[in-house]
């Protein structure tokens, strides 16, 4: 993936309270251009590989079961400085910290319920939209 591309997920609060597509608006004004995107819901196994670097952390166990617990869309974005522009339009990890007018801070029920994903790094990006997409599922 170009390192003008990132990687999303709405989580299942976001999805199952039916603010997809809200969210999907806010990306959008946003200038980020929608290249690839699929509905899916993830296996806590799944999940588990997904968040592997967290494998350590206290809140590993919860948020693997949280992350499998409802269908989620997963999808890959395109902007100029696409990482860093969409941490900034998802805000903080914690909603209680998160800054007026992002994502997190309009949607996130709390810090493992927090509406979206966003990939912290270009490096990230390619491995989490592999994650999900083959090269046949994203716009050129
Ligand atoms: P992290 O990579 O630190 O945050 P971000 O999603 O903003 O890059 O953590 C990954 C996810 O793990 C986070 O979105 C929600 C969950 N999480 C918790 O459930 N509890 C916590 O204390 C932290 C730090 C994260």
């Amino acid at each position: 993936m170009a390192s003008n591309r990132t990687f999303t997920m709405i989580k299942p609060d976001a999805f199952a309270e039916g603010n997809s597509g809200a969210i999907l608006k806010m990306i959008e004004e946003a200038g980020f251009k929608i290249v690839a995107i699929k509905a899916t819901q993830l296996s806590a196994e799944l999940a588990g590989k997904f968040y592997a670097v967290h494998k350590e952390r206290p809140f590993y166990n919860d948020l693997c079961n949280y992350m499998s617990s409802g269908p989620i869309i997963a999808a890959i974005l395109e902007k100029d400085n696409a990482v860093a522009d969409f941490r900034t339009l998802i805000g903080a990890t914690n909603p209680a910290e998160a800054a007026e007018g992002t994502i997190r801070k309009l949607f996130a029920k709390s810090i493992e319920a927090n509406a979206v994903h966003g990939s912290d790094s270009d490096e990230n990006a390619q491995i989490e939209g592999s994650f999900f997409f083959s090269q046949l599922e994203h716009v050129k």
